[in-house]
C-alpha cells in the first residue's frame, strides 16, 4: 500500500507534464485549423493559471514562452482567413498571455510573502509563550530556591556549633528537601498552566494551605520586621482546586504586601491574613497591608504580564496569580488607595458536599 502510494507521489509530475502538453496541443491545433478571425490561443492562458499551482517562477516564465511561440507559430501555418486578422489577434493573446503570466507570478509572490509573514509569526508566538514560561518557572521557583539557600545556611551553621547541633541540622536538611520538592512540583503546575490544561483538583482546607504559605514567607516577614495578624473564619467549607497554585497565589500576594511596605517605617509594617465566606457561599482569602498602596492608574495595569514599578519586579507574579484563580473559577480583585494600603482578595467556589 504504501509502495503504491509512493509511486503514485513519482509520478505526478509526469502526469501534470502530460496534462499541460496534450492541451497545448488540442490549444495549437485548434488555433492553427480555424480562422485567422478565430483567438483560439487566448486559451493558452488557462494553461498558465493551471501550471502556477505546481511550477516554479522559472517553469511559468518558461512555458509562456512556448505559448507564445506557439500562438507565432500558429500564425503562419493557418491558412484560411484574413492574415491581418489573425496578425491583430496573435498581437492580443500575446500581450494576454505576457500580462497573465506576469500578474500570476505576481500574485504567487504576495501569497508566498504572506505565508512567510504567517510563519513567522507563529514562531514569534511559539518563542512569546516560551518567554512566558520561563518566566513564570522563573518567578514561582524563586522561593523554593531563597529558602533552600537560607536552610543550607542555616544547616552548615548548626554543624560548625561547636559541639555540632545534629538535630537542628537534621531538620534544616528536611527543610531543604520539602523546598527542592516544592520547586519540582511548582514547576509542573507552571507547565500545566502554561497549557491551559484544567488544574489538578483535590479537597482540601483553605485555612491549614495558607498557613503552611505563610510559614513559608515567616523568613521574609521576619527579615521585613512585619507584623503578622491572621484572621482565619473557623467554619469555611472545603475547597476543590489545586493546593500548590493556590498556595502559589497567596505567597505572591504575600510578597507583593511585604514589598509595598518596604518605604514605611517598620513599626507601621502591618500584615493581615483573613479567610471568610461570602453572600454566594464562596470561600474570601484576603490579604491586606499597610504599605504604599496604590493610584487607580496602577491599578488598572495590575494584572498585565510584565507590568511592574519594581526595579528588580518581573510583573508577572498577579499575572499567574489571575490566571490560576480564573482557572479554578474564581475571581481575585484589588482594593487600593495612595498611603492607604491595599487588600487583595481572591474567592474560590466552595466544594460540594459530595466532592472527593
Ligand atoms: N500590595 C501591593 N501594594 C502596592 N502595590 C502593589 C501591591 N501588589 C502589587 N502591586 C503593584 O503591582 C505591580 C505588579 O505586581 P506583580 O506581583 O505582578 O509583579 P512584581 O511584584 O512587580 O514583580 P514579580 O513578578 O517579581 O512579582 C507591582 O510592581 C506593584 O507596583
Ligand atoms: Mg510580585
Amino acid at each position: 500500500m504504501k509502495h503504491a502510494m509512493f509511486s503514485k507521489e513519482q509520478n505526478r509530475p509526469k502526469l501534470r507534464a502530460a496534462f499541460i502538453a496534450s492541451l497545448l496541443i488540442c490549444i495549437f491545433v485548434a488555433d492553427t485549423v480555424t480562422n485567422f478571425e478565430i483567438a483560439f490561443a487566448v486559451f493558452y492562458i488557462a494553461v498558465i493559471l493551471i501550471a502556477i499551482g505546481f511550477l516554479s517562477t522559472r517553469g511559468v516564465v518558461v512555458l509562456a514562452s512556448i505559448c507564445i511561440g506557439l500562438t507565432v507559430l500558429s500564425l503562419f501555418l493557418t491558412r484560411r482567413g484574413s492574415f491581418e486578422a489573425g496578425l491583430f489577434n496573435c498581437g492580443i493573446s500575446t500581450c494576454a498571455i505576457g500580462i497573465t503570466t506576469y500578474l500570476a507570478l505576481k500574485t504567487v509572490a504576495a501569497q508566498a510573502a504572506v505565508y512567510d509573514a504567517q510563519e513567522q509569526f507563529a514562531r514569534m508566538a511559539r518563542l512569546t509563550r516560551l518567554g512566558e514560561l520561563t518566566a513564570s518557572i522563573a518567578h514561582e521557583v524563586n522561593q523554593p530556591l531563597a529558602g533552600m539557600a537560607t536552610s543550607a545556611d542555616a544547616c552548615r551553621r548548626w554543624l560548625d556549633h561547636a559541639p555540632p547541633n545534629l538535630e537542628r541540622a537534621r531538620l534544616a536538611a528536611e527543610r531543604i528537601v520539602s523546598d527542592a520538592k516544592r520547586a519540582s512540583d511548582v514547576i509542573v503546575r507552571v507547565r500545566r498552566l502554561a497549557k491551559s490544561e484544567p488544574p489538578h483538583q483535590e479537597r482540601f482546607d483553605l485555612n491549614e494551605a495558607a498557613a503552611e504559605a505563610v510559614g513559608m514567607a515567616e523568613h521574609e516577614i521576619e527579615r521585613n520586621s512585619v507584623s503578622l495578624q491572621m484572621n482565619l473564619a473557623e467554619d469555611l467549607p472545603s475547597v476543590m482546586a489545586d493546593k500548590i497554585q493556590i498556595q502559589q497565589v497567596i505567597s505572591n500576594l504575600l510578597l507583593n504586601a511585604i514589598e509595598a511596605m518596604t518605604g514605611v517605617p517598620s513599626f507601621k509594617r502591618e500584615l493581615a491574613v483573613s479567610s471568610s465566606r461570602d453572600d454566594e457561599g464562596r470561600v474570601v482569602f484576603a490579604v491586606a497591608d499597610s504599605g504604599s498602596g496604590m493610584k487607580q492608574t496602577t491599578i488598572d495595569h495590575l494584572f498585565e504580564a510584565f507590568w511592574t514599578t519594581k526595579e528588580s519586579g518581573m510583573g508577572i507574579g498577579l499575572t499567574i496569580s489571575r490566571s490560576i484563580i480564573e482557572a479554578h473559577g474564581g475571581r481575585i480583585s484589588v482594593t487600593s488607595a495612595p498611603r492607604m494600603g491595599t487588600i487583595v482578595q481572591f474567592s474560590l467556589p466552595a466544594a460540594e458536599e459530595n466532592e472527593t
